[in-house]
């Protein structure tokens, strides 16, 4: 399972990287916005922190033209750059062109088992079902997720399922037993993970027996 981390702060995505955990990162314009920078000068720092590994940067047009040239320019930032395409009619048609131009897409904005269908048959890298906000209404997210990995499955689909809006571990564990391909986890979340009470206190123990061992 590929853990992405869903951020555009780079202080979060260096420790995160040097824990040796993630395998990329996923940004969105909420989450730049967020970071109160320029655009380019922020993903280049991101791009040097994370050697290669790719990054999700989303497009804003609504129309697939504006799309595609949005999706070409953002590619020529590197190899590692992934063009997160909003879920809409428009968005298919810009993926199918972005396929034949090998420029990787990630899906975004997937709520249902048959937009994640549509999005892998034209062709998607990525596709990302959004759990929290279904959660947030009352729908239990990780149902879809369950349905697009069996879709999938069933039809022996390329597209790599990135379980999206992660709110808490459980949302981790659960996406791993389903055995999604890749969860992008908040920074916060991902120290949640390696956290345990049992561990902290038996750290102390040690620290306090060892004390007690008789030293020259
Ligand atoms: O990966 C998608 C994510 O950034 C959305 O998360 O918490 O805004 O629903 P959230």
């Amino acid at each position: 399972m590929k853990f992405f981390i869903d951020t555009a702060n780079p202080g979060e995505i260096r420790k995160a990287y040097e824990m040796g955990v993630i395998d990329g990162v996923t940004t969105n314009p909420t989450l730049i916005s967020k970071e109160n920078r320029d655009f380019i000068p922020l993903i280049e720092e991101i791009c040097e922190i994370i050697q290669g590994l790719p990054i999700s940067l989303e497009v804003l047009s609504l129309k697939t033209e504006g799309m595609i040239e949005e999706a070409r320019n953002l590619a020529e930032m590197g190899d590692n750059i992934v063009v997160k395409i909003p879920m809409t009619i428009e968005g298919l048609k810009a993926i199918k062109v972005l396929v034949a131009e090998r420029i990787k897409t990630n899906t975004t904005l997937v709520f249902s088992p048959t937009q994640a269908l549509l999005a892998a048959k034209a062709g998607a890298t990525y596709v990302s079902p959004f759990i929290g906000r279904l959660d947030d209404i009352s729908q239990t997210g990780m149902d879809l997720v369950a349905q697009i990995v069996t879709i999938f499955k069933n039809y022996g689909f390329g597209s790599k399922v990135i379980v999206a809006s992660i709110r808490h571990p459980i949302h981790v564990l659960e996406a791993a037993l389903i055995g999604a391909d890749v969860a992008t986890i908040p920074y916060k979340v991902i120290e949640q993970l390696a956290q345990h009470p049992l561990t902290d206190i038996g750290i102390e123990r040690f620290l306090a027996d060892w004390k007690k061992v008789p030293k020259k």
